[in-house]
């Protein structure tokens, strides 16, 4: 008895989210399809399943499972009659949305976060492992041409959020009242993951590492992500924003990832 009683829960459970499943593939190809197509769909997906002559509204299980089974081949057979048309369609969104991040990078690399077509280079391994970790500060230090604006931009394509660049922020930071005061207060409160990129080339280290510790601690209060990107090497980022309070947090809170220099990997190789 108790066997059948699982098996029934199980089966339904599946059978809930096949469901689920059918409505956002329906949802997902409605655009593509033909009107006889989509008249088809939807006389299957709504066909009867009652137990015939029944009194009351009783699902005949076994017309139940085949009418699943048989929705599941058209939506299938239609993703494939339409795959090229949903997959272009799905680019440019994805496009768009590369775009909207406002990244300083070239077209190419708008291609590349678009297709998902990106390298296992050492950032995106750092950033994967970060995102599991759940700490909330990733800090990538390291000489440019390594791949850590892209990493990260594909932190907050994936996760949401927003990319800002440290000149910005250096600006914001300084503010007092007015339009970029507000923006300044407005990346306490952006969700996800924020991406502060090249830090350590604005002109005023102080101000730039108060606003750092502030924005931070905002932040992490409210679970609140946060990447730091630097192309300094490490020891010198240290130098620079050496207020024990910043370090500290970095190094209670926050992940590091360091580019070896390309003279540390020269030596290495002796
Ligand atoms: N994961 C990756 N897969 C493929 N190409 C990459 C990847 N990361 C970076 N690149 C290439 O290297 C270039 C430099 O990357 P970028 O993220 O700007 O480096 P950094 O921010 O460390 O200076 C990019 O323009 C891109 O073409
Ligand atoms: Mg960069």
């Amino acid at each position: 008895m108790g066997d059948l009683a699982n098996h029934g829960d199980a089966a339904y459970q599946e059978t809930r989210r096949k469901l689920g499943e059918q409505e956002d593939r329906a949802q997902r190809i409605d655009a593509f399809l033909t009107a006889d197509e989509r008249g088809n769909l939807d006389r299957l997906r709504r066909s009867d399943v009652r137990i015939e002559g029944a009194q009351s509204w009783h699902v005949d299980d076994r017309k139940f499972a085949a009418k699943v089974l048989a929705v599941d081949e058209m939506l299938s057979a239609l993703e494939t009659k339409h795959a090229a048309a949903i997959d272009g369609a799905f680019l440019d969104r994805r496009r768009s949305d590369v775009r909207r991040l406002n990244l300083p990078i070239e077209t190419a690399d708008i291609e590349l976060l678009a297709s998902g077509n990106v390298k296992e280079t050492g950032p995106v391994i750092a950033v994967r492992r970060w995102r599991d970790s759940g700490k909330p500060l990733l800090v990538m230090a390291g000489p440019p041409g390594t791949g850590k604006t892209l990493a990260a931009a594909r932190a907050v394509l994936h996760g949401g959020g927003k990319y800002v660049a440290a000149r910005d922020v250096a600006r914001l930071f300084l503010a007092q009242f007015g339009e970029e005061s507000e923006q300044a207060r407005a990346l306490t409160e952006t969700d996800g993951v924020l991406v502060i990129d090249d830090i350590g080339r604005e002109k005023n280290h102080e101000a730039m590492q108060t606003g750092l510790i502030e924005l931070l601690d905002y932040r992490r209060r409210d679970g609140r992500r946060n990447i730091w990107i630097s192309n300094l090497p490490r020891a010198e980022f240290e130098q620079r924003y050496s207020d024990e309070r910043l370090l500290s947090r970095i190094k209670g809170s926050g992940d590091w990832f360091i580019e070896a220099s390309p003279d540390m990997r020269a030596r290495a190789r002796k």
